[in-house]
C-alpha cells in the first residue's frame, strides 16, 4: 500500500501545478481570449438574435421539404478541423455568387481564420503552414524554401492537409474543433435557448471580420502571405502573386457590373 508521504504529496501538488499550468497555456489561444474580452453591444446582440431566429425558421423549412443542405459535407479530407465547422459547412460561402467557388476553394489550403480572424492593435500575424492531420496536428510546418533554381513550380503544401493559418507568438490562433473548449462551447450552444445562443454568437464572432481580404492582399507583390517563408519557390510566387483570377476580381468587384468572359482573358 502507498503511503502519501509528504514527497508524494508534493509531487501530487506540483502535478496538479503542472495541469493548471497547461491548460492557462491552451486558455491562452488568441482567439479564445479575444471572445473572451468581446464586449457586445445591444445592437449586434439584436442582429445575432434576428440571425438566430431566422436560421431556426430556415431549419424548420428543409426538414418539412427539402433534404438538409446544412448538412455537414466530409470537410475536405483532413483529421482535425477548424472549430467554426461545428456550426459551418466545410464549403461556407454562398452569397458572394461571383467569389463564392473561388473562396470555398481556398478552403483546402487556407485556414477560416487567416481571412476571418482579426488582428487587436498590438498584433501582428504571421502566417505559417499549420498540419491538420496527425501525427503533427496543430504544429506548425516549416517549409522548405524552394528551388530557386526549379523549372516548374513546385507544390507548395509542405504535407498533405496542412493550411496555412495565422500564429502569434510561435503559437497557432486557430481552435480545433476537437478542443475542450470547442466542445464546450458547442454544448452549451446545442442547449441554449435563442437570446443565450445570440449572446454566444455575438461572442464568438465578435474578433472575426464578415468579409475576408480581398483576391489581391494575398494575390499581389506585397502579399499579405510571406510566400518565401511558407517555401514557395520563385516561380510559384509569381504564379501567385500574378494570378489572373485573382487580379480579375481585382479590376471588377462591383456586384452589379456584367461578367464577360472575355474580360478574363484580357
Ligand atoms: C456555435 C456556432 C458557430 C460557430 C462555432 C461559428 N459560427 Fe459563424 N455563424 C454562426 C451563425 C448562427 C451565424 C449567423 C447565421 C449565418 O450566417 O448562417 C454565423 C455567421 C458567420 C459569418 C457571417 C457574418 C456574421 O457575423 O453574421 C461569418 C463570416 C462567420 N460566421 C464565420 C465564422 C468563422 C470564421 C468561425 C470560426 C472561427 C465561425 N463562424 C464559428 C454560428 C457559428
Ligand atoms: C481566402 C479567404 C477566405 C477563406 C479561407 C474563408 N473565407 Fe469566408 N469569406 C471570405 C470573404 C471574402 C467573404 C465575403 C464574401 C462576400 O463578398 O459576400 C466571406 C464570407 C463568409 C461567410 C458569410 C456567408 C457567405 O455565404 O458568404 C461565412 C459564413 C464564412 N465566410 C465562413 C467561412 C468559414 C467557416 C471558413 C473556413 C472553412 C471560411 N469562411 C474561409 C473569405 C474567406
Ligand atoms: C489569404 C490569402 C488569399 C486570399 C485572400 C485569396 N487567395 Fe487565392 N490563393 C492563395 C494561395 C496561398 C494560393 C496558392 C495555392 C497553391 O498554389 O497551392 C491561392 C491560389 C489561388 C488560385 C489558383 C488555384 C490553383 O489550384 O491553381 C486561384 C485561381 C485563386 N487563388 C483565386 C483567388 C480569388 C479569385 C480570390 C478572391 C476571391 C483569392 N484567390 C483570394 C491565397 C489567397
Amino acid at each position: 500500500m502507498m503511503r502519501l508521504t509528504r514527497s508524494t504529496s508534493l509531487a501530487l501538488l506540483s502535478s496538479l501545478f503542472l495541469l493548471l499550468l497547461s491548460l492557462s497555456v491552451s486558455a491562452e489561444n488568441y482567439y479564445l481570449l479575444q471572445v473572451d474580452y468581446a464586449e457586445i453591444s445591444e445592437k449586434e446582440l439584436q442582429v445575432a438574435l434576428k440571425q438566430i431566429q431566422e436560421l431556426k425558421e430556415l431549419e424548420l423549412q428543409e426538414l418539412a421539404s427539402l433534404p438538409p443542405f446544412h448538412q455537414r459535407q466530409d470537410a475536405l479530407d483532413t483529421e482535425e478541423h477548424s472549430f467554426c465547422l461545428n456550426c459551418h459547412i466545410a464549403l461556407p460561402h454562398r452569397e458572394n455568387e461571383r467569389q463564392r467557388t473561388f473562396l470555398n476553394m481556398h478552403s483546402r489550403y487556407v485556414a477560416c481564420e487567416t481571412c476571418h480572424l482579426k488582428a487587436d492593435k498590438q498584433t501582428t500575424f504571421k502566417y505559417r503552414w499549420l498540419a491538420f492531420n496527425q501525427p503533427h496536428a496543430g504544429h506548425e510546418v516549416v517549409a522548405m524554401a524552394g528551388d530557386p533554381n526549379a523549372e516548374e513550380a513546385a507544390p507548395f503544401m509542405p504535407l498533405p492537409g496542412a493550411r496555412i493559418a495565422p500564429f502569434v507568438n510561435g503559437e497557432p490562433a486557430v481552435l480545433f474543433e476537437k478542443s475542450h473548449s470547442a466542445k464546450r462551447t458547442l454544448k452549451e450552444w446545442e442547449t441554449a435557448d435563442d437570446l443565450t445562443k445570440a449572446k454566444l454568437k455575438a461572442r464568438l464572432h465578435a474578433p472575426l471580420q464578415k468579409e475576408g481580404p480581398a483576391c489581391e492582399a494575398c494575390h499581389n507583390e506585397k502579399s499579405l502571405l510571406d510566400l518565401v517563408m511558407l517555401g514557395a519557390d520563385p516561380i510559384k510566387k509569381r504564379q501567385i502573386e500574378q494570378n489572373g483570377i485573382a487580379s480579375f476580381f481585382a479590376r471588377f468587384n462591383e456586384q452589379t457590373e456584367r461578367l464577360r468572359i472575355t474580360d478574363l482573358l484580357r
